[in-house]
């Protein structure tokens, strides 16, 4: 690596100095004798506390789709936060609120033309439930309150999301506190019938006929939404087979149902488009994002969702409160900034269109890998793709690492790659601007990681 970039530590900086933080997601015990500490980015890489350069293999946590640190994104953040570092958006407002809003409503499919925004991916979930709930009070249907999930869905950590993610590990320990009214339809993910797609697999599309028996076993009147991700992305990529999400739309349109699209990783160029609506073409009538709206570089969620939703919340006497939901950070001036310059960043720097070209090169490497040992599976879209690794009969994690974990930390430590394992599946979603030569890296680094495994 160049000695430029190295970042430097901060002083005093000892594995005795990690116990304040109580870690998100991570084995903390393991971690704190042996952290994985990033300390510098830029472009495809990360730096390392110990003096090496990282490729990203997973655009941070499926956020950084403009490249680590861009330039033009860093120079509006730091130039938003010498103007106005903060103005509430609660009865008072901002002029890159509204700014940010207009530019991106102008990415969405269909009538999709209002945001709400907030934090994070989680809340874009919540903020969509809660929207939905309120749409069908005003319609005068406020009888329609049951929530539509999906197996092997990941929605965030709120109390919300952790409620319809179809991930029982995540939920056994909140299961007291989960949001009642809640039912989910079969997750889509079959190896037998599918292992190695390239892209959408062919079988599976009945399998949306689920939520037409789902929503009478509870009567369209009580149903008031569906949320799905058009590619469940934490949960080990799942691509949608051809003609699911069709008819998830015709299912919803026959029952008066809203179909929510959980895009918090599937937007902002992650499949080729700014939405993967577009890429398949279906129209859903909410749409949540995070991650990739500002590339990862300052908190923020947004849900978007069509015309006839937010016109009628827009009914009552013009000094009430049409929706009674935000959040203090709701369109912060530097998320915003952040995000205005990112969209420009995708555009003027043809980033969706890379991800376009980028896709057949990333099929190609990433099922070269097919036949190395342990593999079961190999899956990918647009710039996202799993490895499925057979876990075997005799490990006992967590006492031991699991094989995905070990080929996870192998990457990290021995081959100088950064990239996520979740459950049995190594998940790889690059920057947009990756190239030919760094997914040649990544898939033979990979390879290598696995096939040194036991
Ligand atoms: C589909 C989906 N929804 C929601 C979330 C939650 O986003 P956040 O971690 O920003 O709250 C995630 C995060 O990975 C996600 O993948």
């Amino acid at each position: 690596m160049t000695s430029a970039l190295k970042p430097v530590p901060e002083a005093g900086l000892k594995p005795n100095d990690l116990e304040a933080h109580f870690m998100p997601y991570t084995p903390q015990r393991s971690f704190k004798k042996k952290p994985r500490m990033l300390t510098g980015a830029k472009g495809m890489y990360y730096y390392s506390d110990d003096g090496r350069e990282l490729l990203d293999a997973s655009a941070g946590l499926w956020c950084v789709n403009a490249g680590h640190n861009h330039p033009k994104i860093i120079e509006a953040i730091r130039k938003q936060a010498g103007v106005l570092d903060y103005a509430p958006n609660f009865a008072f407002a901002h002029p890159l609120a509204f700014q940010a809003a207009s530019r991106l409503v102008a990415e969405m499919p269909g009538d999709i033309d209002h945001v709400f925004f907030s934090n994070s991916g989680s809340e874009s979930v919540d903020t969509a439930v809660k929207i939905a709930l309120g749409y069908w009070r005003m319609k005068g249907k406020p009888a329609k309150t049951k929530i539509i999930a999906r197996e092997r869905a990941y929605h965030g950590v709120n109390i919300c999301g952790t409620t319809l993610g179809g991930i029982p590990a995540n939920r056994k320990v909140f299961a007291g506190a989960m949001m009642p009214n809640v039912d989910w339809i079969t997750h889509t993910h079959n190896i037998e019938k599918n292992a190695y797609s390239k892209g959408q697999p062919a079988w599976g599309a009945e399998l949306a006929t689920d939520l037409e028996s789902v929503i009478q076993l509870h009567d369209a009147e009580n149903v008031a939404a569906v949320i799905v991700e058009p590619v469940a992305g934490s949960t080990g990529v799942l691509v949608p087979p051809v003609g699911y999400l069709e008819k998830l739309r015709e299912i919803c349109d026959k029952y008066g149902v809203l179909l929510i699209f959980d895009e918090v990783i599937t937007g902002w160029g992650r499949l080729g488009k700014a939405t993967a609506a577009e890429r398949f073409n279906v129209l859903p009538d909410m749409i949540t994002s995070a991650k990739g709206i500002n590339s990862g570089t300052v908190p923020m969620g947004a849900t978007f969702c069509r015309k006839g939703i937010y016109d009628a919340f827009m009914q009552g006497g013009e000094f009430g409160v049409e929706f009674l939901h935000g959040y203090t950070y709701s369109g912060h001036p530097l998320a915003c900034a952040a995000a205005i310059a990112t969209q420009e960043v995708y555009k003027e720097e043809g980033m969706f269109e890379n991800a376009q070209k980028m896709e057949k090169v990333w099929e190609d490497a990433l099922h070269s890998i097919k036949g190395a040992p342990h593999v079961i599976d190999v899956r990918n879209i647009g710039l996202m793709g799993a490895v499925e690794i057979d876990p075997g009969t005799t490990r006992k994690p967590p006492e031991e690492m699991s094989r995905a974990w070990e080929i996870f930390d192998k990457l990290y430590w021995e081959h100088d790659v950064v990239c996520r394992f979740t459950g049995n599946v190594i998940a790889m979603s690059p920057p947009l601007i990756v190239n030919e030569s760094q997914i040649g890296q990544i898939t033979d680094k990979l390879r290598k990681a696995i096939s040194s495994v036991k």
